[in-house]
């Protein structure tokens, strides 16, 4: 059968710009273990469900040859489709043209797609494979970006925003993932730094390589810049679509409610002998969140960085939930400038999306010390205190044992509208820790005293049973009731409910002043 003229065109273009720069760029990039624009979408969304946007798009740029070197799509494939039939856009840079490098039409496709997922309320997904600004293009690949910009700003707590970060990510461009909600780094094949080892070698003469210094694990362990390290793409694709079944498409939303066979009123017997009878010996806070969501399923946010500190979603009889929690195992679970950075964005961003948060507390307070001090554990500090503070989604506090300081204070407590705490008996609510207590106020009694050691322990013991419990907290209403552990999940599952039709706000401003 005889094909029209024109018909046969718009077929060989179609197909022509689906080789991106061709097969050879094709097959290197597959050499280094990494897919293509369009086999990456083909893999984060439902089958068949990607439309595609301006595949006939090429670029303008005249000199350095660039006349003669024109790639249908230009250096980004965008669309929409679907995941789980839920509507996302997404922009998949495609390093075989011209090394994913962005100029002013990529920029002009990304920001047309991100200017629809504003108007239809739904997220945005970046898949970022790029070699950074398109040098033959010079100021106006800096305009271009500076439009990307703007544009993740805007969207910011509007739809949200993921990138997943597949191969270079260099210079300023690292500043688009930076601003989204959450950036995953596949190990070994990507990285990100605003410049590299040769930049960095001849600035400072630290030697290095561009893997310890923007890789995967870099930025997972020690930066704090990406959130989740896949073991490869087809993994951060998948972690890309879990991640986004807890979210709702955008803030006018509440997240998708997914039933689960997990009883709500669900007992576990493990909960009630799991904190230590030693309140100086740790146990694992992972644990008594696995035991307590639906189906034992938690997703872990910032997994590597700032243990101390736990953070993810989950569900409980079937709602979302961003879960903040103390880990017991790392430092006490104390309070430091990364865990409070950590969680203080964690706690915005679920407050941004209509996602309650329930905080599992074990705190023995703020880290001591110059280096905390210097470092500003006060204006870090701040931040978790103004993100729970500022938060306006339900808020449920399980107190499982320290309550210590400003901490008490800081961790959702119900002075700064936490709407529901609950106490395990092993909680212990107060001002300070019994030996730092017994030091300062008994100071010149334990001088005086025949044996010290004998007396501290004999006044600390006096302090413990008078403080070091929930009873007083509760005697004053400040915690709302004291639960078997055993009985934490229908418990948080029941308040959940009730809080489901929440409403609250804060005062109208154009906008607060966190402490940055
Ligand atoms: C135009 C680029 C490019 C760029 C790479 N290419 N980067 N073209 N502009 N920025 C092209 C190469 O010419 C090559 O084209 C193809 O992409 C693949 O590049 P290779 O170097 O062969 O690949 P590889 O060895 O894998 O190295 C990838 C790379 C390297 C690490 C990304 O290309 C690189 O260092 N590029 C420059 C990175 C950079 O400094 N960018 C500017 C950052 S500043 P052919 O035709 O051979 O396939 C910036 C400012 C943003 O981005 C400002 C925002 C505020």
């Amino acid at each position: 059968m005889t094909v029209d003229p024109k018909i046969q065109q718009l077929r060989d273009m179609r197909e022509k710009a689906q080789l991106g720069g061709g097969e050879k760029r094709v097959e290197r990039q597959h050499a280094k273990g990494k897919l293509t624009a369009r086999e990456r979408i083909e893999k984060l969304l439902d089958p068949g469900s990607f439309r595609e946007m301006d595949m006939f798009v090429t670029h303008r740029t005249v000199g350095f040859g660039m006349e003669e070197k024109k790639f249908l799509s230009d250096s980004v494939v965008t669309g929409w489709g679907t995941i789980d039939d839920r509507l996302v856009y997404v922009f998949s840079q495609d390093f075989t043209v011209f090394g994913g490098s962005l100029g002013e039409v990529h920029a002009e496709k990304v920001c047309k797609v991100m200017d629809l997922a504003m108007k239809n309320g739904a997220p945005v997904i970046g898949l970022n494979d790029s070699g950074g600004a398109r040098i033959q293009e010079g100021v106006v690949s800096l305009a271009a970006y500076a439009y990307v910009f703007l544009r993740n700003v805007m969207a910011s707590g509007v739809v949200p925003q993921i990138s997943a970060i597949l191969g270079p990510c260099a210079g300023g461009a690292v500043y688009s993932p930076a601003m989204t909600d959450f950036t995953l780094m596949v190990k070994e094949t990507s990285f990100m730094h605003i410049t590299g080892p040769e930049v960095v070698k001849t600035v400072t003469r630290e030697e290095v390589t561009s893997e310890e210094l923007g890789g995967a694990m870099t930025h997972n362990t020690k930066s704090g810049v990406a959130h989740f390290a896949a073991e490869n793409e087809e993994d951060c694709l998948q972690l890309t679509r879990g991640l986004l079944s807890y979210m709702p498409q955008n803030n006018m939303e509440d997240p998708p409610f997914v039933p689960s066979d997990d009883p709500s009123d669900r007992l576990d017997e493990t909960l009630n002998t799991i904190v230590p009878d030693n309140p100086n010996k740790p146990y694992d806070m992972k644990e008594v969140i696995r035991r307590v969501a639906d189906d034992g399923v938690f997703l872990e946010v910032h997994r590597h960085w700032a243990q101390n500190i736990v953070i993810g979603f989950a569900r409980l009889g079937g709602f979302s939930v961003g879960i903040v929690a103390q880990q017991p195992q790392v430092i006490a679970g104390v309070l430091d400038i990364n865990a409070s950075i950590k969680a203080a964005r964690f706690v915005r961003f679920c407050d941004c999306f209509n996602i309650p948060i329930v905080t599992f507390e074990d705190v023995p307070g703020f880290l001591p010390g110059v280096a905390q001090e210097h470092g500003g554990i006060i204006r870090n500090g701040a931040k978790l205190l103004y993100a729970y503070c500022e938060a306006t989604v339900p808020k449920i506090t399980i107190i499982t044992r320290k309550a210590y300081g400003g901490a008490y204070d800081v961790m959702s407590s119900k002075h700064i509208r936490g709407d529901i705490s609950y106490a395990w008996p092993t909680a212990e609510i107060a001002v300070m820790g019994p030996d730092g207590a017994v030091n300062i106020v008994f100071r010149k009694e334990l001088a005086a005293a025949d044996d010290p050691g004998e007396e501290h322990a004999r006044l600390a013991q006096e302090y413990r049973d008078q403080f070091a419990n929930p009873y007083v907290a509760a005697a004053r209403g400040y915690i709302d009731d004291v639960i078997e552990p055993r009985e934490t999940r229908p418990r948080l599952i029941e308040a959940l409910k009730m809080l489901q039709n929440k409403r609250d706000s804060n005062p109208p401003k154009k906008h607060g002043n966190i402490p940055l």
